[in-house]
């Protein structure tokens, strides 16, 4: 990454580790531990992950993209297919890794802000029951989803209906749901009981790496030890994954992170979304904030700041992402904020 003036707002993925997460290392690195997870580390994390979820069983993993594909693997046969928002991480950034390893088809569905409905999702239900075709059979979302939004949680609840009256079942990317249950004031449980199986993303929070596949129902869990290991993510030293989630987990450290981090884009959002020519390209609802500029203000800010540009439009204008962190400060989004202003004013002048 280039060095630029300032904190990075390109991705969460940019931080550093949570200083707690780091002593919480540095702690299990204390003697030897039996490896593959059969070790103490690993069962207060799992049984930890599991009662904040109310999930039934846990299995860590290294990345999201990997979380990602066991849950799914969970789910699915081969002719069965994942309806998903074509602007989902699944889709667009896991380099067809579901494709390949799952061997199975996406539906895609465009929306307007990242989420499904099931008014979308019925429109992707043709061809059951006709051997020539897929049979749709999972409705993969994400809390929070790839444009920064967030589903309510009646939104979710609607999902969960319309996916058990449709014999569809639901996988939850929750590689940032965190900032999701901090943007609703919900619990994690609130949101888990609305999917069968999904993920508690570890990495954006503040973590070294780590990624938990949560499994809601003993049925969905059948085999998931075996599909871990085939997918290459069972860690010899499990308790070093194990021990990143049970300091997230420690008084709620991943709820502080998470609202830490969202305070952070609401404040980036309120500082420039009234300045001349920039909008929000989306609601403001996580630790993201997807700003609409021209090119040029873009290209300005870009020799100074590091920033995702998200999308280029056919006109003069792009969307560019400004992420937050668990370490972003007030001072770190005041001076991007000034810099979009003088961005802005050089542009009029
Ligand atoms: C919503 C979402 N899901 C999954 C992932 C995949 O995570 P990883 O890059 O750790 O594989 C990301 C990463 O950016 C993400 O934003």
């Amino acid at each position: 990454m280039a060095n630029k003036v300032g904190k990075s707002f390109g991705s969460d993925n940019h931080a550093g580790v949570h200083p707690a997460v780091l002593a919480a290392l540095a702690a299990a690195n204390d003697g030897d531990a039996v490896a593959y997870g059969d070790d103490e580390v690993t069962r207060i994390a799992t049984a930890r992950l599991c009662a904040a979820a109310g999930a039934r069983s846990a299995y860590l993993v290294f990345n999201g993209t990997a979380a990602n594909i066991l849950g799914l693997s969970l789910m699915i046969r081969p002719y069965e297919a994942v309806i998903c928002a074509d602007t989902s991480h699944l889709n667009v950034d896991e380099c067809g890794a579901a494709e390949r390893v799952l061997g199975c088809k996406l539906l895609t569905v465009p929306t307007a802000d990242g989420k499904l409905s099931p008014r979308l999702i019925a429109e992707r239900l043709t061809g059951r029951g006709d051997e020539h075709r897929v049979q749709p059979r999972v409705i993969q979302i994400a809390q929070v989803t790839e444009l920064g939004t967030c589903y309510s949680l009646r939104e979710l609840r609607e999902l969960r209906e319309f996916g058990q009256q449709n014999g569809l079942l639901t996988y939850l990317d929750g590689a940032r749901i965190a900032n999701a249950a901090a943007y609703l004031g919900c619990s994690l449980a609130d949101i888990a009981a609305c999917a069968d199986i999904l993920s508690f993303g570890g990495t954006k929070n503040g973590a070294l790496g780590f990624e938990a596949v949560l499994v809601m129902s003993e049925k969905l869990a059948d085999g998931a030890q075996y599909h871990r290991k085939q997918q290459m993510q069972l860690a010899s030293k499990m308790r070093f994954l194990a021990a990143q989630a049970t300091a997230l987990l420690a008084d709620d450290l991943w709820l502080a992170n998470a609202r830490h981090a969202n305070a952070m884009a609401a404040r980036l959002a309120d500082a420039i979304a009234g300045l001349p020519g920039v909008g929000l390209a989306y609601p403001v609802q996580s630790n993201g904030v997807f700003a609409e500029i021209s090119r040029q203000q873009a290209f300005r800010l870009g020799q100074d700041w590091n920033f995702h540009v998200w999308s280029e439009g056919a006109d003069d204008r792009c969307v560019v992402r400004l992420m937050t962190a668990f370490d972003t400060s007030a001072a770190d989004v005041d001076g991007l904020a000034a810099a979009v202003k003088a961005a802005v004013v050089s542009r009029e002048t």
